[in-house]
C-alpha cells in the first residue's frame, strides 16, 4: 500500500528521515521539506522502501546524470559544506560530550575529480558501476566526476574496444569481468583489466592486447587473471602489456613504488591533513620502535620511520609486505626491519607476537573499514604499548574500538577529514597515550 512521509531531516549517512506513527524511516537522495511517496515491498531482510515520487523532488541531477542511479555518490543534492557538518557533528559530539576531547575537523579542498582509483564492472548489457541497491545491475558509466579527466577519457576510449570481450555471469561466455584506472599525482595512468582465467595465452588476448597499445592513454596497462567466479578486480596471475606492473607515488617528500594490486590512499592530498597530525604530534614523542599494523606497502613507516632505529610492519597481502620490506630497505639500509605477512584479524594466538612484549614502542594502526576487532584490542590492551597513532577510514569502527581501549588508554588529541565528498566516507586520527592511573 503506498504511503506517504515529508522528510524532517538529513542523517550522517547522507539519507533524509521522516516518521510514520512515531517510527523512523529513511530514504536515500531526499532533502528535508520533500513529500515522499513510497510503498514497502519484499519480506524480512529483503524489505525496504520504494519511492514512487517526490512532491518536491530533490535536484537528482546534483552535477552529475548518474547521480541516485548510481550506488556511488550519496550526497551531491547536499551542499558540501551541510555534507561535512552531517558526516562529522556526531562523531564530534560522541567525544566531547563523553570525553571532553574536541577533535580537529578538516573539510576537504577540492570536491570533484579526487579519486587515484576506480573500479567499473564489464557486462555485455553494460560497462559501469553498480545501481544503486541492486550489486547484479550495472549503470552504464562514461564519465565518473570523482575520477580524474584523464582517467575520463581512457574509459571512454577503451569501452568500445573491451566491450566485445565482456564476460557473461550467467552463462559463463566471454572473458572480461573489470576495468580497474589508477592515475598517481603526476598523472601516470594504469590501465588493469581483470579477465577469467581462460582468457591466458590466446588469440583474443593477442588481438585485444595490440589493439590497445594503439589506443590506450595509460602509461601501464596489465592483464590480471582469476577464478571465473572470482567478484575481485585487479588480483590475480598477471602480465604486463606495457610499462610497469607498479606505479610511483609522491608524498610530501617521500616516494612509494605502489604494486597494482596493492591497497594506497585513494586521495593521497585529501589525506594531508592526517600526516600533518601525525607529522606534528611525533615531535613530541621520542620512541625506540615503529610497529606499523595493518601497513600496506609501508606507507607510514617510509613517512614516518626516520625517527626510530627499528621498523615492524604486518599486512595481509604478500606482494604488499615485499614492497615494503624492499622501499625501507632502501630508504633506510642501516635501520633493524621486519615486515611480515601476517593476519592480524584472525590469528589465534596474536599474543605469541613479540610486539605485544615490547617496551618503547609506537604503536600505528590503520586497519581496514571493519577496525582492528576484538582480538586484536584486548593484545594492545595487555601490551607494554604506552602510545597509539590509530588512523582509520571508518569512525564508527573506530569507536567500537576506543571503548575496548579506553580502559587502559587515554585520547591526547584527534583528528577528522573528508577525502571523499558527496559519500558518507570520512577519514580519522587519534592519539591514544597509555593511562597511569
Ligand atoms: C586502510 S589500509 C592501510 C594500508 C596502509 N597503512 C596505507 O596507508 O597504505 C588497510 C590495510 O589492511 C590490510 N589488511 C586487511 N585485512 C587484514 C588482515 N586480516 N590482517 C592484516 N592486514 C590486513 C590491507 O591489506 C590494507 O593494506
Amino acid at each position: 500500500m503506498p504511503a506517504s512521509v515529508l522528510i524532517e531531516g538529513l542523517s550522517s549517512d547522507l539519507s533524509g528521515y521522516g516518521f510514520i506513527d512515531g517510527r523512523k524511516i529513511s530514504f536515500p537522495y531526499v532533502s528535508r521539506r520533500d513529500q515522499v511517496e513510497f510503498e514497502t515491498i519484499g519480506r524480512g531482510k529483503r524489505r525496504y522502501n520504494k519511492i514512487l515520487s517526490h512532491i518536491k523532488p530533490t535536484n537528482l541531477e546534483a552535477g552529475c546524470e548518474y547521480f541516485s542511479k548510481c550506488g556511488g555518490c550519496k550526497g551531491r543534492h547536499i551542499s558540501y559544506e551541510e555534507q561535512f557538518h552531517l558526516k562529522t557533528n556526531h562523531i564530534f559530539e560522541y567525544y566531547n560530550n563523553n570525553f571532553n576531547i574536541q577533535l580537529e575537523l578538516v573539510p576537504s579542498k577540492s570536491t570533484e575529480n579526487y579519486r587515484n582509483r576506480m573500479d567499473f564492472a564489464v557486462f555485455p548489457e553494460a560497462i559501469g558501476l553498480r545501481q544503486e541497491g541492486n550489486f547484479r545491475k550495472i549503470i552504464e558509466i562514461d564519465k565518473c566526476n570523482i575520477q580524474s579527466e584523464k582517467a575520463n577519457i581512457e574509459l571512454l576510449k577503451i569501452k568500445e574496444i573491451v566491450r566485445q570481450y565482456a564476460f557473461n555471469r550467467k552463462t559463463l561466455e566471454g572473458f572480461l569481468k573489470y576495468i580497474t584506472l589508477r592515475i598517481n599525482s603526476e598523472n601516470e595512468l594504469t590501465l588493469i583489466l581483470t579477465f577469467i582465467n581462460s582468457f591466458r595465452d590466446t588469440i583474443f588476448e593477442e588481438n585485444l592486447s595490440s589493439e590497445l597499445k594503439k589506443v590506450s592513454i595509460s602509461e601501464n596497462i596489465i592483464f590480471c587473471y582469476n577464478r571465473t567466479q572470482s567478484e575481485v578486480s585487479a588480483v590475480g596471475e598477471y602480465k604486463v602489456i606495457k610499462g610497469k606492473e607498479y606505479f610511483r607515488e609522491k608524498v610530501l617528500d617521500t616516494y612509494f613504488d605502489v604494486p597494482f594490486t596493492a591497497f594506497f590512499q585513494p586521495n593521497p592530498n585529501g589525506f594531508l591533513p592526517i600526516i600533518e597530525f601525525i607529522n606534528k604530534n611525533l615531535m613530541g614523542i621520542s620512541r625506540k620502535s615503529l610497529v606499523d599494523l595493518f601497513c600496506g606497502t609501508g606507507f607510514f613507516s617510509l613517512l614516518f620511520g626516520e625517527k626510530f632505529e627499528e621498523i615492524i610492519g604486518f599486512d595481509i597481502v604478500p606482494s604488499s609486505i615485499e614492497k615494503a620490506q624492499e622501499m625501507t630497505k632502501n630508504k633506510f639500509p642501516s635501520k633493524k626491519l621486519n615486515f611480515e605477512v601476517i593476519d592480524l584479524l584472525t590469528l589465534k594466538n596474536l599474543g605469541s607476537l613479540d610486539v605485544f612484549k615490547k617496551k618503547d614502542v609506537l604503536l600505528l594502526l590503520d586497519p581496514p573499514r571493519n577496525g582492528i576487532g576484538m582480538a586484536l584490542a584486548e593484545e594492545i590492551k595487555k601490551s607494554e604499548i604506552e602510545t597509539i597513532i590509530y588512523v582509520s577510514c571508518n569512525p564508527r569502527s573506530q569507536i567500537e574500538d576506543w571503548e575496548v581501549l579506553k580502559e587502559k588508554f587515554k585520547i591526547g588529541r584527534g583528528l577528522i577529514t573528508d577525502p571523499f565528498p558527496h559519500t558518507p566516507h570520512l577519514e580519522s586520527v587519534l592519539l591514544l597515550e597509555k593511562r597511569n592511573d
